[in-house]
């Protein structure tokens, strides 16, 4: 197997596949640096960690990642807890860095001695839709040509996988949203011990953590922001008005690293074509308000390794041929509720009064009924109901 990308999707997959048996290349095209440093996402559901820990990946997350039992939902004024595992059928979530994450399948992978090369150059796919599909790239001064059973395209929504498939076999469908993420990782104790996702009329606000001495917060901006606009003060301000509650004080720090993301909800279908397989956000985008991004990238590749066991051991398709319709349901699920998540913490226009009083409305449901409130708890938590 070729897998292009070492993001969580292909470096779990490497894991999986591993352990059955199976052969990998992975090449990503950052140096190990880059990709050990890059700052992501926080948010791990319940049923992804015991994948990881069933499977031997989860060891310094289990001991290392804070379990969460809730969140807290903050508007006009008011912070609202939302019980997530009393009503999710006691399912929690975990708060663990991406980048830790990485960390670990990386090294698991290298004390393995598997193959993992960094900083290959000019990927590209061919014959996918023969048998005998195959990649090519440079590495240490030297083009090389990989010839693969089957290429999983796990390199992130601006890799070259999804681009190589032929116009017209893709349905894409796509949203921008006018607005981005600042995020801030603080070495600064978190204040409070759950996550908080701040309604504000100046615009959304949302209190993270990664560890007892780290926090991470973002502050809703425009998507083409400059942070050379943004010095560390304007942050703290920002974040105090927005998540600023009486009788209660954010604890500022250090600034250690800052950065902006743009929204964008995004799906390709189907996943795959002939020999390639898309997984993560190589084939999916979601705005990260409902926290579903890393864990769609690591569900995809348990469907897609399931699937190629069976080939490998019985010759039998059935799982390949269904790869894209299984994840595709999980994945629209996740697009809707990162959507409705979106919508309803941020400001898209400040002067839509009649927006204002509808999400204020549904935020208030959220916390009176607990249908409502249940609904957004199950989608958190990632319970498989589609
Ligand atoms: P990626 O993590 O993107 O990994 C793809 C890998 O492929 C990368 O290592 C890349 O360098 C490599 N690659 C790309 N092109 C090539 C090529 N041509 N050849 C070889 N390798 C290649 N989700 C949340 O839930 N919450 C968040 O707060 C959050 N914040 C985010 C912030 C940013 C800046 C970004 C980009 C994403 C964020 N996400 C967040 C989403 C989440 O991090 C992703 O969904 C997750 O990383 C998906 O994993 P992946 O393995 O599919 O893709
Ligand atoms: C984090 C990121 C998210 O997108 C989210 O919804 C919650 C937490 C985080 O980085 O901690």
């Amino acid at each position: 197997m070729g897998v292009v990308g070492a993001g969580p999707a292909g470096l779990l997959l490497g894991h999986l596949l591993h352990r059955e048996g199976i052969d990998t290349v992975i090449l990503e095209d950052r140096s190990r640096e880059h990709v050990e440093a890059r700052i992501r996402a926080g948010v791990i559901e319940q049923g992804v960690v015991d994948l990881l820990v069933a499977t031997g990946a989860g060891q310094r997350l289990r001991a290392e990642g804070l379990v969460h039992h809730g969140i807290e939902l903050q508007f006009a004024g008011e912070r609202h807890r939302i019980a997530l595992s009393d009503l999710a059928r006691g399912r929690t979530i975990l708060i663990y860095g991406q980048t830790e994450l990485v960390k670990d399948l990386i090294a698991l992978r290298l004390d393995d001695g598997l193959p993992l090369h960094f900083e290959v150059e000019d990927v590209s796919v061919h014959d996918v839709e023969s048998e005998r599909p195959r990649i090519r790239y440079r590495h240490d001064g030297r083009d090389q040509e990989l010839e693969c059973d089957a290429i999983a395209g796990c390199d992130g929504f601006h890799g070259i996988c999804r681009p190589s498939i032929p116009h017209g076999v893709l349905s894409e469908f796509s949203r921008e949203y006018p607005f981005g993420w600042l995020g801030i990782l603080a070495a600064v104790a978190p204040s409070n011990d759950e996550l908080v996702y701040a309604h504000h009329e100046r615009g959304f606000a949302l209190l993270s953590l990664r560890s007892p001495e780290l926090s991470r917060l973002y502050v809703q901006c425009r998507p083409d922001e400059d942070l050379a606009e943004w010095p560390d003060n304007r942050i703290w301000e920002e974040l105090q008005i927005r998540l600023g509650l009486e009788g209660w004080t954010l604890a500022e720090g250090r600034i250690l690293e800052k950065g902006v993301t743009g929204m964008r909800s995004y799906v390709c279908e189907p996943m795959r074509h002939g020999r390639l397989f898309l997984a993560g956000d190589a084939a999916h985008i979601v705005p990260p308000t409902g926290a579903k991004g890393l864990n769609l990238a690591l569900r995809d590749v348990r469907v897609l390794a399931e699937a190629l066991v069976d080939w490998y051991r019985s010759g039998t398709t059935t799982g390949l041929d269904g790869y894209s319709e299984t994840c595709l349901r999980r994945v629209w699920r996740a697009e809707h509720f990162s959507w409705w998540m979106t919508q309803m913490l941020h400001r898209a226009d400040r002067d839509d009064a009649f927006g204002l009083k509808l999400q204020l409305s549904q935020l208030a449901y959220i916390t009176r009924s607990e249908a409502a409130a249940t609904s957004l708890a199950e989608n958190y938590v990632g319970l498989e109901l589609v």
